[in-house]
């Protein structure tokens, strides 16, 4: 490609030439010879046009990576080497030939994202997902690095947040597929970032000597889970995959995790929710590890001395559990049933009763769906309406909403008597919520307001997304609330709202919730009303979202290093950026 004359670059100059595409090219004249190299620097794209050279070696004028001018290798430790084409003088005329291979950075990038998860640098993380997108990389391969990171990370280190990072993977890969383009760039950054940590080799877990029947690792794993012993739990599932028992691991752990004795332990729940998702996106070959020693953890936990109240309410599940292990939850097939009286029972601070009208519910056959339903919309109706002046208890607020949630998919990985047992345990959660100051409401009541005074949805959503980046916290529920009744489109708001909450530096803390909501959003948008379908209290998914994503705002924009990122992939120096 003809690019330049002599003329235009004397001796000892540089000059840049940007391509049709965008991409920006540096072409040198030193020492009477035509040199061409990329012109944003590999390190964070500084314009090499501006560094110096000497000895044939080229360097970046910002933070001093220094390249072979000719070959572009970098003599820098922990850096990728510069793109270099081949020149040709034809007369006067500059000719440069450019790689029309196919991309071939792939390896050198996913390398820079190791680099970056081991670092916790935010913008290595960036700039290599973006690289890795631009030329065409699965998402699928680079958050499996991230889980194989993340893995190795949770088996070598102390870190008890474990769960709380697997967590904002899975959902930030699952909001990803919403979303398309710099939002998507966003969505997979953080999500990395999230998982960013030291990582270091541990010794490999090995399996039992055989023979072992499948018999002995359930009962062994039921007790060290009892016992607190995750170790030993951990080599229990090793030999169960080996044996080729991996489909009856999940279902096992739960087994545990729903156990009486975890009451007041939901996380550990949610936790298995998020593993039984990466082996359902990964394999087991990706993700055993994890699965093996997180699941080991969260089933494995010390639980500390119970309070009186916990005492209590452990016993009487206890007592509960019998008929719940001999009844068939699964033939259950009531929709229509007092969902009120059960939300009193379940908020009137009184373990006893709480915990029977559950036992009701399932005997008078509701369906667990429909059961987990109300919970769920429970939840966002107190997020809805919890009062922001002094503490909400958005902590306990979510948990109860991803909780409920996560039901679903102990329903689908467990089975019928876990999610059963789980309700209980959704059911503690509010009692030990007590403490929230939460008028009741009767949830199956048509809900108030009036409709939005805005011109047309347009100027609705805008109006709403103003709200939530001015912090607005007092407006923006009814804000919602209103657009609803306006009739405007429910899923045209929550996309937008996500992408906002997605562009704040929150978002990492939002994501659990705003997954939940995008699923419960759809799954009640269907004709299934034990999904929650034609439900007065749906509404109320949004409006609860809006107002915790409104309220723990800082108004800080934290897009900055994707967006920059983003530029770098498409081949814009800073210099660029910054003129922009
Ligand atoms: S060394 Fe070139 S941008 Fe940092």
């Amino acid at each position: 490609m003809h690019v330049s004359t002599l003329k235009e670059v004397l001796p000892g100059e540089a000059k840049a030439i940007r391509l049709e595409n965008g991409h920006s090219i540096a072409l040198f004249n030193v020492e009477g010879r035509i040199y061409a190299t990329d012109n944003q620097c590999p390190h964070m794209g500084y314009p090499l046009t501006r560094g110096a050279i000497r000895n044939g070696i080229l360097t970046c004028d910002w933070h001093g990576r220094s390249f072979d001018l000719e070959g572009g290798g970098c003599f820098n430790n922990q850096c990728n080497n510069l793109q270099t084409f081949p020149v040709e003088v034809r007369q006067e005329e500059i000719w440069i030939r450019l790689d029309e291979s196919p991309y071939s950075q792939r390896d050198e990038h996913l390398r820079l994202l190791w680099e970056g998860l081991l670092s916790e640098d935010r913008w290595t993380i960036s700039k290599a997902i973006a690289l890795l997108l631009k030329g065409g990389v699965p998402e699928e391969e680079i958050m499996e690095m991230a889980l194989g990171h993340l893995g190795r990370h949770i088996a070598s280190s102390d870190d008890t947040d474990g769960s709380v990072r697997l967590s904002r993977l899975v959902n930030a890969f699952e909001i990803g597929r919403r979303y398309a383009a710099a939002d998507r760039l966003m969505v997979l950054a953080t999500a990395a970032r999230s998982v960013a940590g030291r990582a270091a080799e541990r010794l490999q877990v090995v399996p039992l000597p055989g023979p072992v029947a499948w018999e002995s690792i359930d009962r062994w794993t039921r007790m060290f889970s009892r016992d607190s012993q995750d170790g030993r739990i951990e080599r229990c599932l090793f030999t169960a995959w080996r044996l080729g028992y991996q489909n009856k691991v999940l279902p096992l752990l739960y087994e545990c995790a729903v156990e009486p004795h975890f009451l007041g332990s939901g996380e550990s729940l949610l936790g298995l929710g998020y593993l039984a998702e990466v082996v359902q996106n990964f394999g087991w070959d990706k993700s055993g590890q994890l699965v093996f020693n997180l699941g080991a953890r969260l089933v494995g936990r010390r639980r500390g001395e119970p309070e009186r109240f916990r005492r209590d309410a452990v016993s009487l599940f206890t007592s509960i559990v019998p008929e719940i292990e001999s009844s068939n939850p699964s033939a259950n097939s009531v929709v229509d049933y007092d969902e009120d009286a059960l939300i009193v029972a379940l908020l009137s601070a009184n373990v006893q009763k709480s915990f029977e009208a559950v036992v009701d519910a399932l005997k008078a056959g509701v369906k667990l769906d429909r059961l987990i339903t109300t919970l769920v919309l429970l939840a966002a109706d107190r997020m809805a309406r919890t009062p922001v002046n002094v503490d909400a208890g958005w902590g306990v607020l979510t948990t109860e909403l991803n909780l409920a949630a996560s039901l679903r998919t102990a329903l689908r990985h467990g089975n019928d008597r876990v999610a059963a047992k789980g309700l209980f345990h959704a059911a503690w959660q509010l009692f030990a919520d007590r403490w929230l100051n939460i008028p009741l409401r009767p949830l199956s009541q048509p809900l108030d307001g009036g409709a939005l005074d805005v011109r047309d949805e347009q100027s609705g959503v805008e109006l709403i997304l103003n709200s939530i980046a001015s912090l607005h916290v007092q407006d923006v529920g009814r804000q919602v609330l209103e657009y609803l009744n306006s009739g405007y489109s429910g899923d045209r708001l929550l996309h937008e709202m996500g992408r906002v909450m997605l562009w704040d530096d929150t978002n990492v803390q939002i994501l659990p919730v705003l997954r939940t909501v995008f699923d419960e959003w759809y799954r009640s948008s269907g004709l299934d009303a034990a999904m929650g379908a034609g439900h007065p209290a749906r509404r109320q998914l949004l409006v609860g979202l809006a107002r915790y994503a409104t309220d723990i705002r800082t108004n800080k924009d934290s897009g900055s290093a994707t967006n920059t990122a983003m530029r770098f992939a498409e081949g814009h120096t800073t210099v660029d950026v910054f003129e922009q």
